[in-house]
């Protein structure tokens, strides 16, 4: 049997609730049309912003979407003005929620032990934590990738359940940038991270996929999916992403 391919689309600080519902509804009608050109091992869903996951799962008709939060908080409750905790977004329609994307690493000061701690209490709560990491372009040109790689998988995954994961490659240089890693690059890197975490774990490649790339991408043999900014915000990009641009 061939591999999962899990592709989902991270619309970052994008679309309202209406503007969500619109996109699931036309979603739902793409995707029934398009059906038999989305090969069975293709799994997909939507990062959506918080306020969005409800008006998803209301309008969603298409099984086994996955709908992602784009963070939350290790705490169960409490005085944490402001925050949302995984019963909160899993009570919104969340099934999954993205971890320590290099946006929230960057200006959030989200760190990777925090991350860990994260996908620990989305495990425990019945969400798939969706863990990012990838390098800057200045440790790319300097040839530290693996080096800080390792790192933040190793941090990031610490008493993590990998095989309750998806992990996500994400080389800041090639986030919506237009610079894609090139295949060959991306899967020695996805590669490499299997080689220091599991042979089973997914792992997905994301920076500047469309659906122009996605099946060359997706043809690696340590590539086991995409996580998708700006190809994913419009319902027909999207759909070709999923039928591999066919
Ligand atoms: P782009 O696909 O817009 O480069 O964004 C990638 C990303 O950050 C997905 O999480």
């Amino acid at each position: 049997m061939s591999k999962d391919i899990v592709i989902i689309g991270n619309w970052k600080m994008n679309k309202t609730p209406e503007e969500a519902e619109a996109f699931i509804g036309k979603l739902n009608l793409l995707y029934a049309e398009n059906k038999a050109k989305i090969l069975e091992n293709v799994k997909f869903g939507i990062g959506a912003p918080a306020v969005d996951l409800a008006p998803i799962k209301k309008t969603n008709e298409i099984e086994g979407l996955i709908i992602a939060a784009q963070n939350m908080h290790e705490k169960e409750s409490g005085a944490f003005t402001g925050e949302l905790s995984s019963k909160i977004i899993k009570g919104a329609g969340a099934n999954a929620v993205i971890l320590g994307h290099s946006e929230r690493r960057a200006m959030f000061n989200e760190t990777s032990e925090s991350v860990a701690a994260k996908a620990r209490v989305a495990i425990e709560n019945g969400l798939l934590p969706i863990i990012a990491f990838g390098e800057t372009l200045e440790e790319y040109e300097a040839k530290k990738t693996k080096r800080v790689v390792k790192k933040m998988v190793q941090e990031s995954t610490r008493g993590v359940d990998l095989s309750k994961v998806v992990l996500a490659y994400e080389p800041i240089w090639a986030i919506g940038t237009g610079k894609t890693a090139s295949a060959k690059d991306a899967q020695n890197v996805c590669k490499y991270v299997r080689s220091i975490t599991d042979e089973n774990v997914v792992i997905q490649y994301g920076g500047s996929v469309k659906p122009e790339n996605i099946a060359e991408l997706m043809s690696q043999p340590d590539i086991d999916g995409a996580l998708v900014g700006g190809a994913s915000l419009d319902a027909t990009s999207f759909i070709k992403l999923l039928t591999m641009n066919k």
